[in-house]
């Protein structure tokens, strides 16, 4: 179920830049929904509204402004953005002129039907308008509406305001291509276009200058990025150059999009983490072919042992989709079946979910609610069997952690992630954020690692030496818990 992650307390921010003296500054609130691409976005519109004067907090009570950057993936949860709205709206009931804006994938994959069911929605604005969303706050006549999609439009120069940790979330191509029939994506995000280099490796020192030891860039075909003559593998490299950078990961690759610039920078770079999230969908050709993925599984297994061979010990990780139209039950165990010969570290699973707009909407669906949800289950039960098995795997091995904060439970730890992207959890007091520690495995769960401290950071990746263990969960906030 997604969440809304980022509720920035309103101190992250800094006192906004020309306001004039005694002027209330005006104040925002925005939730965010969907994948990490949603997130940095808000990370952008949190960046441009400060240097309007906007204030972020974190109550919805408190706000001019009520934003919500929302996920048209699946329908559930397009439904749970409406039903949030719905709550919303008592905040602008109860002080007039309140103002509720509808951003991201729902508002360009919506948009009629977002006025038929919520009418009093001031602004609907997509992926490609947050450049106007100051001026749209001004106000206008309701509701304001921006929700083309712009083939240019990388906001290569707008700062973003990063969320606390010693990660940061960078986008470095937008869009997607690939048309993939069941998906949305290409419809609410437009066409693929990338970042300049440059531009991404400045955001890159920036974040190293607030503190960060960590990047993860991110496109919905993050490795299709290209520009200039420059693969994804040669930015790659040119982030590994990036003094400050500890680690480097990116989510989520596309296996069509794998070339050997990027195996050989994920084999030859010691900053580039040894984890790869390769989305499969299925590992029934049929289905793969109706999907239109654009390969079928012997070239995916094989890309995947070329990846092993190279980078010994990485960690994989997968999407799959139960229940596509067509799929009976002998592709289904197709899926059972590789999910078993690959022992993928973790993996989300979903259930298809049919999407307006998209070409598999047109098709009928042939697997039942009940029957997607049975093996949606049998998938779930035997990748929590293999991600325990992969965990406990750890156990007595030493690892690397960057310690992100205190850990729920228990109490006295920090997390962290592994350079495998593993989480860890170890006792901690007096650990801060940001340190990377050495610690020794003793025990595991299906999505915990328990370690000590072996010894504590500010020890370089390159002075611990890449540790023999490695990677998991690419930080993902659409709903989609990693198994
Ligand atoms: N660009 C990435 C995936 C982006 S969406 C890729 O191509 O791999 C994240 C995941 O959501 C997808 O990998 C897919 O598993 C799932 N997903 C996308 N559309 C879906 C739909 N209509 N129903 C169910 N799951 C879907
Ligand atoms: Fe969607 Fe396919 Fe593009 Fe991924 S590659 S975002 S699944 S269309
Ligand atoms: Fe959702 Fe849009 Fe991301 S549909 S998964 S927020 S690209």
């Amino acid at each position: 179920m997604a969440s809304p992650v980022d509720e920035l307390p309103g101190s992250a921010l800094a006192t906004p830049a020309g306001e004039p003296p005694g002027a209330a500054p005006r104040r925002v609130f925005l939730e965010t929904y969907g994948c990490q691409m949603n997130v940095a976005d808000s990370e952008l519109v949190r960046g441009l509204l400060a240097r309007e004067g906007w204030v972020v907090v974190p109550d919805p009570a408190e706000a001019d402004a009520i934003l919500v950057n929302t996920c048209a993936i699946r329908e559930n949860a397009e439904e749970r953005v409406l039903g949030r709205f719905t709550q919303l709206l008592q905040h602008k009931q109860a002080r007039p002129g309140v103002q509720l804006g509808l951003l991201g994938c729902v508002a360009t994959h919506q948009r009629e039907r977002l006025l038929e069911r919520a009418p009093w929605i001031d602004l609907i604005v997509g992926p490609d308008g947050y450049r106007d969303l100051p001026v749209l706050l001004r106000g206008g006549t309701d509701p304001r509406i921006e929700v083309r999609l712009d083939r240019d439009e990388t906001y290569a120069d707008l700062a973003p305001d990063l969320a606390p940790g010693p990660r940061a979330f960078l986008t470095v191509m937008r869009g997607c291509d690939k048309f993939c029939t069941f998906c949305v994506v290409p419809f609410t995000r437009g066409r693929e276009r990338s970042l300049p280099a440059e531009a991404v490796l400045e955001q890159v020192r920036s974040a190293v200058g607030e503190g960060k030891r960590e990047v993860v860039l991110l496109g919905q075909t993050v490795n299709a990025w290209r520009h200039d003559g420059l693969d994804f593998g040669d930015l790659l490299r040119r982030v590994a150059r990036v003094p400050g950078v500890e680690r480097i990961r990116f989510t989520s690759p596309h296996p069509s999009d794998v070339g050997e610039s990027m195996i050989d920078a994920m084999a030859g770079e010691e900053k580039v983490m040894p984890w790869l999230h390769l989305p499969l969908q299925s590992a029934s050709d049929a289905v793969l072919a109706a999907m239109q993925r654009g390969y079928g599984l012997d070239e995916y297994r094989r890309l995947l042992e070329r990846i092993r061979a190279r980078v010994p010990g990485i960690a994989v990780s997968t999407d799959v989709i139960v229940g596509f139209p067509g799929e009976g039950e002998v592709d289904f165990e197709a899926t059972e079946s590789f999910l078993r010969e690959v022992r993928y570290d973790f993996a989300y699973l979903f259930k298809y979910s049919a999407r307006e707009g998209t070409r598999a909407w047109k098709i009928e669906e042939t697997v039942d609610e009940a029957e997607k949800g049975r093996r949606l289950e049998r998938l779930i039960a035997l990748q929590e069997a293999i991600s325990l098995e992969r965990h406990r795997e750890q156990v007595g091995r030493e690892v690397e952690v960057l310690v992100e904060g205190p850990s729920k439970r228990p109490p006295g730890h920090v997390h962290g992630k592994t350079r495998d992207f593993k989480t860890a959890v170890l006792p901690g007091d007096g650990i801060e954020p940001g340190a990377l520690v050495l610690a020794r495995v003793e025990d595991a769960t299906a999505h915990t690692l328990l370690a000590v401290p072996a010894a504590t950071a500010g020890l370089g990746a390159s002075a611990l030496g890449r540790s023999k263990s490695e990677p998991r969960d690419p930080g993902r906030s659409d709903g989609a818990t990693p198994r």
